[in-house]
């Protein structure tokens, strides 16, 4: 059994199925990951023992995918993320912005927190844009061309692109800021749970709303717990 004390990154980087088991109950493993499972529950009213119970038999059932991008090339991982994760980003943001100016139009007056969903999504989706950019074109080539020369040249080589620990420090604190805007969303939509009799576009909108919180802890932690440490491991080894 998982020991209270251990941060719930760890246990997501051990068990990748207990990812699924943090996305049932809210609890965020990416970005505000670094904490106890213990803290992790109480800040989340959840009972401990039944969520280390849940993390048990999940760690039973199917394996999460995510466990091959330990030890895959970090350029296949890059190219992962940008076709599974980055597409995503791109194709749901308008999606979002859509949906938030109906609601908001329609629903705006009698739940006013809709106006402050909908700015929050819309300066997240701007930044998070801008942020997808700095990936494609500035860290992950830079990683993908690092591990290239290291493996035609071996450890210590010379060659190594300059060290990639500041453009992840950049990356990390707006990962960080994504998820801050995320968890207040969830707040003020009620863990996305619409309200009574609410409309098709309503409830459609904090489904979607939903559904992006999720691709986007899987995208963060498969950056900020596997490869941008790796990155960085590697870059260390080229001296
Ligand atoms: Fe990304
Ligand atoms: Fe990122």
């Amino acid at each position: 059994m998982t020991a209270a004390a251990t941060t719930v990154r760890d246990i997501a980087l051990e068990q990748p199925a207990s990812i699924r088991v943090f996305e049932k109950f809210g609890i965020d493993y990416c970005c505000g990951g670094r904490k106890a499972i213990a803290l992790a529950c109480q800040e989340r009213s959840l009972d401990l023992q039944t969520v280390l119970a849940a993390i048990e038999s999940a760690a039973h059932g199917e394996g999460e995918p995510a466990q091959e991008w330990a030890s895959a090339s970090l350029e296949a991982l890059c190219e992962h993320i940008v076709k599974t994760h980055h597409d995503y980003v791109r194709r749901e943001i308008p999606r979002l912005w859509l949906l938030a100016q109906k609601v908001v139009a329609r629903h705006g007056d009698t739940h006013p927190e809709l106006v402050h969903i909908q700015q929050l999504i819309r300066g997240a989706g701007e930044d998070l844009i801008q942020h997808l950019g700095k990936e494609e074109q500035i860290l992950f080539p830079s990683i993908v061309n690092m591990e290239r020369n290291l493996t035609a040249c071996g450890p210590r080589s010379l060659g190594c692109f300059g060290s990639v620990r500041n453009p992840i420090r950049v990356m990390m604190a707006e990962h960080d800021a994504a998820g801050d805007a995320l968890a207040q969303i969830r707040r003020l939509s009620h863990d996305f749970v619409p309200p009574e009799g609410a409309c098709p576009t309503y409830v459609g909108f904090y489904r979607a709303l939903a559904e992006f919180e999720q691709d986007l802890h899987r995208h963060v932690h498969l950056e900020n717990n596997i490869l941008f440490p790796r990155a960085i491991e590697m870059d260390e080894s080229c001296g």
